[in-house]
C-alpha cells in the first residue's frame, strides 16, 4: 500500500500554535505530513519564504514523519510534484468556510482526485491568525502564549527598534 501523504499548505507568515496544533492532529492520520509553504512573489510577506521554512524546520525536528517544502504555482502542481491526494486545511470558524470551500472546489475543479481535509484547531487556539500575531507583535504586545519561542524571538528580532 502506498504512503498516506497529507499537505498542509499555508502561508504561515509567520507559523502560530494553531497550526502547530493542526500538524499535531494531523500526525496520526497520515504517514508523512509534508508542510508546504507559498512563496508568492507577488505578494509581500513579512519573512521570506526561506525564513519561514527555516523557522518551520525546527518546529518539526522533533515531529517525525513531517518535512517542510515551499511551492510556488498553482498548489494541485505542487501535490502531483509530492504525490500527494490530500490537502489539509484549518477550520478556525465560520468566517473561514466561504473561502476554504471555493479553494477546496476550485482545487477540485484543477485536479478532481485531490480531496481537501479539513482540521478543526483546539478551541482555545481558534482566535489566533498570522495576520494578527503580526499585528500585535508590530506594535510590541506580548505573542508568546501564541507562537512558538522561536518564532516569537523572530519577531522580536523583526520588528527591534
Ligand atoms: O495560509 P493561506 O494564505 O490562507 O494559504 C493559502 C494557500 C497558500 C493555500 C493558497 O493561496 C494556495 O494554494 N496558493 C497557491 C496558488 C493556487 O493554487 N491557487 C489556486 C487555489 S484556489
Amino acid at each position: 500500500m502506498s504512503a498516506r501523504v497529507a499537505v498542509y499548505a499555508g502561508s504561515f507568515d509567520p507559523i502560530h500554535n494553531g497550526h502547530l496544533d493542526i500538524i499535531d492532529r494531523c500526525r496520526p492520520l497520515f504517514d508523512k505530513v509534508i508542510v508546504a509553504v507559498l512563496h508568492n512573489e507577488a505578494k509581500s510577506a513579512l519573512f521570506s519564504s526561506e525564513e519561514r521554512v527555516a523557522m518551520i524546520g525546527e518546529l518539526l525536528a522533533d515531529r517525525p514523519g513531517c518535512r517542510v517544502v515551499s511551492f510556488s504555482g498553482l498548489l494541485v502542481d505542487f501535490m502531483a510534484r509530492m504525490r500527494a491526494r490530500t490537502v489539509i486545511r484549518g477550520l478556525r470558524a465560520v468566517s473561514d468556510f466561504e473561502y476554504e470551500f471555493q479553494m477546496a472546489l476550485m482545487n477540485r475543479n484543477l485536479a478532481p482526485k485531490i480531496e481537501t481535509v479539513f482540521l478543526v484547531p483546539a478551541f482555545d487556539l481558534t482566535f489566533v491568525s498570522s495576520s494578527l500575531v503580526r499585528e500585535v507583535a508590530r506594535y510590541g504586545g506580548e505573542v508568546g502564549e501564541l507562537v512558538h519561542p522561536a518564532v516569537a524571538a523572530a519577531l522580536r528580532r523583526h520588528y527591534a527598534p
